[in-house]
């Protein structure tokens, strides 16, 4: 099959421009059927979304070097809107938030960059991306044909552009940015809306190419997407997808490299082999842009994460992890894909590509150029067995679910269910602080502070009450109990029934806590019922309502409702049920912990802390103070909040976000193998157990004495429990199959200096600093089992572990080859073996 030709009129185009940009020294940006032509060069471009305040400043360069020796020329991410106007007219770009910082960083380390200026960004970010007080500029209806919205949409993605243009940050100017996106996945959105979801389209494409950043625009989900905007695809596969005009390269802008975690939800992974199985599906269907989504996904600091009840890590599953550390076999796995793919560049961009069936699930891809470029991809898409294929008089052996890349057409350089890069077990040790850290509290009274208080008749929504300003409200009101209620004397407490449309609740009668409810990201909505204790005269009844984090995603931004909605209702007494919906409520924003800034250093010093005992009586509505001095050492730090409730907590005045250990982890955790489809509920970890234990603080945000921790408690956790831990590498293993495919054999052969099958190599590497200090486990033969718990098959070779107690044993790093001669001779001839090792480094 011969790929689309050129469209005449888009050559010309790509000739004139190419013709300007060769006569004017200016760089340029276009695009033509196949790729994203940078300077006159199409490119097969491997991208990787990287948010910066998802990581703090100071970790940028190490994560931007780690994603280009992974293979990566471009980063990707979107622009924070409610991080950069966090009040209306107000403009941040410090710190996190410091975008053209983190950029030039990109520009200076040779990498491109995709900014996705949405201003929507979805991203599991608080209320998507946009800032809250949007909602109350008059007459507003989000992401629709509505003139407010398009004011302030069209205001704000000018101010972007103008400051990358004033920075002269676009490629177009000779700097790194090579692409934008307008909007993200307004596809099914405009679905549901019809025609002014059209119409909104149309403009906000319009708007943004009518900003002439001198680069291409893209819309992700769009495939309507009208010229010269390109529509891209998002998901776990891509491959079936094709622009919406033969002139337009195919461009993946979100391979979901793993998912997110929620308070509540198991913790998903995704098997790196079927990763680099779809990604090289992708490109040998013709496509010529993958953004791995996130490559780092990092950490949803302070209240940035929406949902809602979206944890505080944003890890992802990316191939760097939550802390910036390379996730092993996944960073390594996908750096030997890109190589690989890399490779066949040439053949890619100008080759004709054919289709060749091999078999009922098999097939081969084969680019050929005029000049005699070729390159080919064989595919098993059986996920069940193995499949043994001729392709041009050769045979070749396809694990399931798995494609091999053939940058000469000849010999296999990759196949992407054979990992050869290591894979890392890790560790968190804790560093001690005596007995725990040195706790002092504060007890704050169930609305407690007389300041800022208003009443209402009836019950309010609570984000139209604290514009997102804090995560609590109090609502409390008065109930009389007359003496003659039955009640007081059977002891049958009546029923007080709360319905919230989200998120958490906790009921106050008296002061005293008397139960909590909360919903789940798939049904926000909760309802508190129980038998609360009521004496006679008055009580008061106060009810924390809680939000965790806003929506993020879906139309109408504008109707969405969180808090005590109502009704609200007490049954039980003399007279059955008492409704209280629509009686006088008082209202209080916020915490007074809050109002006093007891997280940071000055606002800590407003009240008297408790030492000792009380601090021990584990009341609700704690904040507990401790300091600390820094650990040593370059090793990530998080906090061990196992034994807390729900809360949040800060270093040094920062907050590290929220943290809910105490929500544990629904679904199913069953093994989960590659091959397959792939979805989000496939592959899930922590069944059971808390769905977030430990909490990022970042390095840069401590001193080296007298740190300050604070930490609000709503439940009644235990602080003594909480440890400060650093992650290091536990162990590092190969699990290599004999005969299995590598660069380094590939390059031997290609070059025709060998013309014999290649045996690989096992290379083992613990992090600097390490050394490896003992073989936990060796097995040549037919070893079961993963990183962390191998385990010997029927056939074993009894010197498995000769060669690695000899050659790693001291040292940082080691390799051995995967021949029969290092293990003292063949096992079991004529089955297929693999080296399985595990080194301890310490
Ligand atoms: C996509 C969206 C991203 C992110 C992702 C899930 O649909 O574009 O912003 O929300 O889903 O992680």
């Amino acid at each position: 099959m011969v790929l689309n030709p050129v469209m005449p009129n888009v050559l010309l185009l790509t000739v004139v421009l190419l013709c300007l940009w060769v006569s004017s020294g200016i760089a340029s940006v276009s695009y033509d059927n196949r790729a994203i032509v940078i300077n006159g060069r199409r490119r097969i471009l491997i991208s990787g979304s990287i948010h910066y305040p998802r990581s703090t400043p100071e970790m940028w360069p190490d994560l931007i070097q780690k994603a280009k020796e992974g293979g990566l020329d471009v980063i990707q991410t979107y622009v924070f809107w409610n991080g950069h106007e966090p009040e209306q007219g107000k403009y941040y770009f410090e710190d996190r938030y410091d975008l053209v910082k983190f950029i030039k960083l990109i520009r200076a380390s040779g990498l491109y960059v995709h900014l996705r200026v949405g201003p929507y960004a979805c991203a599991e970010w608080n209320f998507g991306g946009f800032p809250v007080w949007l909602k109350y500029v008059p007459g507003i209806s989000f992401r629709t044909d509505n003139g407010p919205f398009k004011a302030a949409m069209a205001k704000f993605t000018k101010k972007i552009v103008d400051m990358m243009k004033a920075e002269g940050l676009y490629e177009s100017q000779g700097g790194p940015i090579i692409l934008s996106q307008i909007e993200n996945e307004y596809g099914p959105m405009e679905y549901e809306l019809g025609s002014p979801g059209r119409s909104y389209a149309k403009w906000a494409a319009e708007m943004a190419v009518g900003l002439g950043t001198g680069v291409p625009w893209v819309m992700c989900k769009q495939d309507d997407a009208p010229d010269p905007i390109i529509n891209t695809c998002n998901g776990f596969y891509c491959d079936y997808f094709s622009p919406n005009k033969a002139y337009k390269p195919k461009m993946w802008t979100e391979a979901w490299t793993g998912w997110f975690t929620e308070f509540g939800g198991a913790v998903p992974y995704r098997p790196a082999e079927d990763l680099a199985f779809s990604v090289a599906r992708f490109i040998q269907k013709g496509g010529s842009f993958i953004n791995y989504y996130m490559y780092h996904g990092g950490t949803n600091f302070g209240r940035t994460s929406g949902g809602p009840f979206i944890a505080t890590s944003y890890d992802y599953d990316a191939p760097l992890d939550e802390y910036g550390l390379k996730r092993e076999p996944k960073w390594g796995h996908l750096k030997d894909l890109h190589r690989a793919i890399k490779l066949c560049e040439p053949a890619l961009v100008s080759g004709d590509s054919t289709v060749i069936s091999l078999g009922n699930y098999q097939e081969a891809r084969v680019f050929k150029t005029k000049s005699g470029a070729c390159a080919a991809f064989i595919a098993n898409y059986n996920s069940y067995s193995f499949a043994r294929v001729t392709f041009e008089n050769m045979h070749f052996n396809l694990p399931p679910w798995s494609i091999s890349i053939l940058p000469d057409c000849k010999n296999t350089v990759y196949n992407t269910a054979r990992v050869g890069a290591q894979s890392a077990e890790m560790k968190m040790t804790n560093v001690v602080y005596g007995n725990g850290f040195p706790w002092q509290s504060f007890n704050e009274e169930p609305a407690g502070y007389s300041d800022n208080t208003f009443t209402r008749t009836g019950l309010l929504e609570q984000i139209n009450t604290t514009w997102d300003a804090t995560d609590y409200l109090w609502y409390i009101t008065d109930v009389n109990i007359d003496a003659n209620e039955g009640f007081l004397r059977s002891g049958r407490y009546p029923v007080l029934t709360v319905l919230s449309a989200g998120h958490a609740l906790h009921v106050f009668i008296n002061g005293q806590l008397s139960g909590t409810a909360y919903g789940s990201l798939e049904n926000p909505k909760l309802t508190f019922s129980k038998g609360v204790n009521l004496r006679a005269g008055v009580n008061k009844i106060a009810l924390l309502s809680i939000a965790v984090g806003l929506q993020n995603i879906g139309p109408h931004f504008e109707t969405w409702n969180t808090g005590v909605l109502g009704p609200v209702s007490l049954d039980g007494l003399n007279r059955g049920r008492r409704d209280l919906t629509w009686q006088k409520w008082s209202y209080k924003v916020g915490l007074k912990g809050e109002k006093l800034s007891l997280h940071s250093l000055s606002g800590s010093s407003t009240v008297e802390w408790v030492e000792g005992s009380l601090v021990e009586k584990r009341q609700p509505l704690t904040w507990y103070k401790a300091t600390f001095n820094s650990p040593g050492g370059n090793d990530p730090l998080a906090l061990d909040m196992s034994s807390m409730g729900k809360g949040q907590a800060w270093i040094n005045g920062q907050s590290i976000g929220r943290y809910w250990p105490s929500y544990k982890a629904t679904g199913k955790c069953n093994t989960c193998n590659y091959a397959g489809w792939f979805d989000e509920k496939k592959c899930l970890r922590n069944c059971g157990e808390s769905s977030q234990r430990w909490y990022h603080v970042p390095r840069s945000w401590l001193k080296p004495t007298g740190n300050l921790l604070v930490v609000f408690e709503e439940w009644g956790g235990n602080p003594y429990g909480i440890s400060l831990a650093k992650r290091e590498v536990e162990s590092v293993c190969a699990d290599i199959y004999e005969w299995q495919p590598t660069l380094v054999n590939w390059q031997l052969q290609s070059s025709g200096k060998v013309n014999k099958p290649l045996r690989p190599k096992a290379h083992l590497s613990c992090a600097f600093g390490q050394k490896i200090s003992s073989i936990k486990f060796a097995s040549y033969g037919t070893p079961q089992g993963v990183c962390g718990s191998f385990r010997e098959g029927n056939c074993h070779a009894h010197h498995s572990y000769d060669a690695f107690q000899k050659l790693c044993v001291g040292q940082q790093a080691c390799s051995v080859t995967v021949a029969p001669e290092m293990f003292g001779g063949d096992p079991c001839p004529n089955v297929m073996k693999k080296l399985s090792v595990e080194a301890i480094c310490s």
